[in-house]
């Protein structure tokens, strides 16, 4: 039997990406196939296709950091034909053929059953940018950030993982700045839960090694100036989760936040996040942290055969919130 997927290649040293028949493989021993009902196309996902960042291990390989669906066959016997799955991250689109497929064999280590409260296309509109934002918050609140000590900025807050990040911590009670180069995007992210929406340059962060302290945290998508700058604005022992680098991936910095304040820089790394705590964060996602208004989240959704021009708009900035793709 074959399916449609979209495998990347790299011919004589341009990567170019193509929708192509596969051949369904067999099981080996502790593997899944998932029928893949829906995935999502997150900033890596367009940084790999376009052949703009080294995200892939080999060539070819079928793109896509997540995906949703049902269990066609496991050798595993912790999932049975007809389980709601996950996978995202663990080395899926990256290492191993990935999300933007009809269906996909993984290692039943990489696989979780689906969380109460969610099924497949809430757990792709969500996907790894959501996911991401529940990560951060967690790496946050485990260094024990609490609503009462001040807002958190979020920036690059119109993208997947800003609009995700704003909602998600304005329902856990926290005060959000959202911080948003696209002025149009303002009503969208007090919809989600922003008490201000701000342009990088209305913070006017000023550029001393030390300036007042005004923010209790950040949660950064974008890197660059943005983040050095924020970094010097953060109150005693605040946090500054480091997620993205959509400006930049560089920054500058001194040591005086940290060793004078007590501010804290936390990586938050979704590809490889142990199994506990991914498991444990999905699960809080679907009890506590789907937003009211998800679907306006979605910026559209596509189906595989329409995926193609997607990802220039994400690297071009012409989206809001997620593009989920449709793989049925
Ligand atoms: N560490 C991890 O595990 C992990 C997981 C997921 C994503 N990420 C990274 O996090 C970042 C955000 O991911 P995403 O999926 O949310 O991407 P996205 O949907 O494309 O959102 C990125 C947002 O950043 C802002 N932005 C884009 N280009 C910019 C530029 N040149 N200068 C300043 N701001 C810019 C835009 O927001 P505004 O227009 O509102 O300013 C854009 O919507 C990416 O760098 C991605 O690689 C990391």
């Amino acid at each position: 039997m074959t399916f449609l997927a979209c495998r990347v290649d790299e011919v004589d040293g341009k990567v170019c990406f193509d929708l192509a028949q596969q051949e369904e493989q067999i099981l080996a021993e502790n593997e899944v196939i998932i029928d893949i009902e829906f995935s999502g196309i997150n900033f890596k996902d367009a940084l790999g296709v376009l052949g703009k960042g080294k995200i892939y291990t080999h060539y070819p390989i079928t793109a896509g950091i997540d995906c949703a669906g049902v269990v066609e066959s496991s050798s595993d016997n912790r999932f049975k034909t007809g389980d709601r799955v996950l996978v995202n991250g663990c080395g899926l689109g990256e290492n191993q053929d990935g999300g933007f497929a009809q269906k996909v064999k993984v290692p039943a280590d990489w696989v979780i059953k689906m969380p109460e409260g969610l099924d497949p296309r809430t757990a792709m509109t969500i996907g790894t940018a959501g996911f991401t934002a529940a990560l951060a918050i967690d790496r946050l609140e485990q260094n024990d950030q609490k609503p009462d000590q001040g807002p958190i900025v979020v920036t690059g807050a119109s993208g997947g993982v800003g609009s995700f990040a704003t909602s998600m911590l304005s329902t856990l009670g926290y005060e959000v700045i959202a911080i948003t180069g696209r002025e149009v995007h303002k009503d969208y992210l007090l919809s989600m839960g922003a008490s201000e929406v701000l342009s990088p340059e209305a913070l006017k962060l000023g550029s001393r090694p030390l300036e007042s302290t005004r923010f209790a945290g950040v949660i950064d998508n974008v890197g660059g100036d943005l983040l050095s700058g924020l970094i010097r604005h953060i109150h005693l022992w605040g946090n500054v989760a480091c997620i993205g680098m959509a400006a930049d991936h560089r920054y500058q910095a001194t040591v005086f936040p940290q060793i004078l304040r007590g501010v804290s820089l936390l990586g938050v790394s979704s590809a490889n996040c142990p199994m506990p705590r991914r498991s444990r964060v999905w699960q809080r996602i679907g009890k506590q942290l789907i937003p009211k208004n998800i679907q306006s989240i979605v910026d559209k959704e596509v189906a595989l055969n329409d995926i193609a021009p997607c990802f220039n708009e994400i690297l071009e900035r012409r989206h809001r919130g997620r593009i989920l793709v449709n793989c049925r």
